[in-house]
């Protein structure tokens, strides 16, 4: 079923039409300082539905919450342990995701059914003023569908749900490029589930203790479900290569050896070394920041008509490296050539 999908552009007019569709039990993609977000009313159960039906998204993965302080955040969760306490403090508005007991005031569809929630204050204009003039809690989801690249333009969002969703409200680029950064605050010392913007040392300075994250092959484990599905896959298959440019340049050459066409996600410390079929620059490795920024647009760019493979440069996984590579080894199925 195909419905209309208005295209706001971001004014105090735009947000409050999109507040009054998202009351009425509507979903709508907005931008935050991450990545664009699918938003539902998470106290309404019909509506949160629109999103997994939107996104094609399994049951059983949980959304994450949005609210615009932590007075309303403490009106969904039973309790707020100390050290998450810190984090809200240190961290939030930014890119971080508690997850938390929940009061069982979020949608029982939210939560997938699980016995906590994970919650966020966005820091995005957008993103606040939508919370603010709704006055309810914003489920939301990557506005993707569900395994492609999150979208992190209005655009990305139109390619994957025009049809699908009532709007659109389009507040320009986002600027982490990368999703919040989920840790877990229900047990005695904070899990990082899915590094993101907030980075593992930031963490471990702010509450002065080692942060573990959690491994993706504990991925099936109910206290981490969105861990186990697919996610950020490009159109055309991936491959890291994990090597210096000598390395890198002969993985492609034997690809085209075999008649394939072969495209390179890499960095600006590579583009003049490699030759290949269509070369995708995302960022600096002294900048890891605009690596992030760039990412899911470089990975929407490979097209299956203009290559059959994509191979990608491997980052230091220190600061937003750690969700670079987070994200780079979804998108090739673990698939690492050294
Ligand atoms: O930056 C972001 O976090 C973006 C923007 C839109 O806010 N949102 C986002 O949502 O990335 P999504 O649905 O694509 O990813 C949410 C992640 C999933 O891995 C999900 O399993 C996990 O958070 N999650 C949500 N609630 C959880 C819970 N109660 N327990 C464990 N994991 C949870
Ligand atoms: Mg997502």
């Amino acid at each position: 079923m195909t419905q209309k999908t208005n295209f706001y552009i971001w004014n105090d007019d735009s947000v409050a039409s999109c507040a009054e569709l998202l009351k009425a039990g509507e979903v709508v993609a907005f931008p935050t300082e991450t990545v664009y977000g699918l938003g539902a009313d998470a106290s309404n159960p019909n509506a949160v539905t629109k999103i997994f039906t939107a996104k094609g998204r399994p049951a059983d993965n949980p959304l994450i919450v949005h609210v615009s302080s932590l007075a309303q955040m403490e009106e969904y969760v039973t309790d707020i342990p100390a050290q998450a306490r810190k984090i809200i403090n240190t961290f939030m508005p930014g890119p971080i995701t508690v997850i938390l007991p929940s009061n069982g005031v979020i949608a029982d569809n939210v939560t997938a059914g699980l016995a906590t929630v994970g919650i966020r204050i966005p820091d995005h204009p957008v993103a606040q003023a939508l919370i603010e003039a709704t006055n309810r809690p914003i489920a939301a989801p990557s506005a993707n569908l569900s395994g492609k690249p999150s979208p992190t333009s209005a655009i990305h969002v139109y390619q994957d749900l025009h049809g699908k969703i009532s709007a659109i409200l389009d507040g320009g680029s986002t600027g982490i490029g990368v999703e919040s950064t989920v840790v877990d605050c229900t047990g005695g010392v904070p899990t990082i589930l899915r590094p993101g913007g907030i980075t593992r040392e930031q963490l471990e300075i702010a509450l002065g203790i080692d942060i573990h994250v959690a491994k993706p092959d504990v991925a099936e484990l109910p206290s981490a479900p969105g861990m186990k599905y697919k996610h950020y896959e490009p159109d055309v298959p991936l491959v890291l290569i994990n090597g210096d440019e000598h390395f890198f340049q002969e993985k492609i050459n034997t690809y085209r050896s075999e008649g394939r066409k072969v495209g390179i996600l890499i960095s600006e410390q590579l583009a003049n070394a490699l030759a290949a079929d269509l070369v995708q620059v995302c960022g600096s490795r002294d900048e890891l920041a605009t690596v992030a920024a760039h990412l899911y647009q470089a990975l929407r760019n490979f097209k299956t008509e203009d290559v059959d493979i994509i191979l990608a440069e491997v980052y230091p996984e220190t600061g937003v490296g750690e969700a670079i590579m987070n994200r780079l080894r979804k998108a090739a199925s673990f698939i690492e050539i050294q």
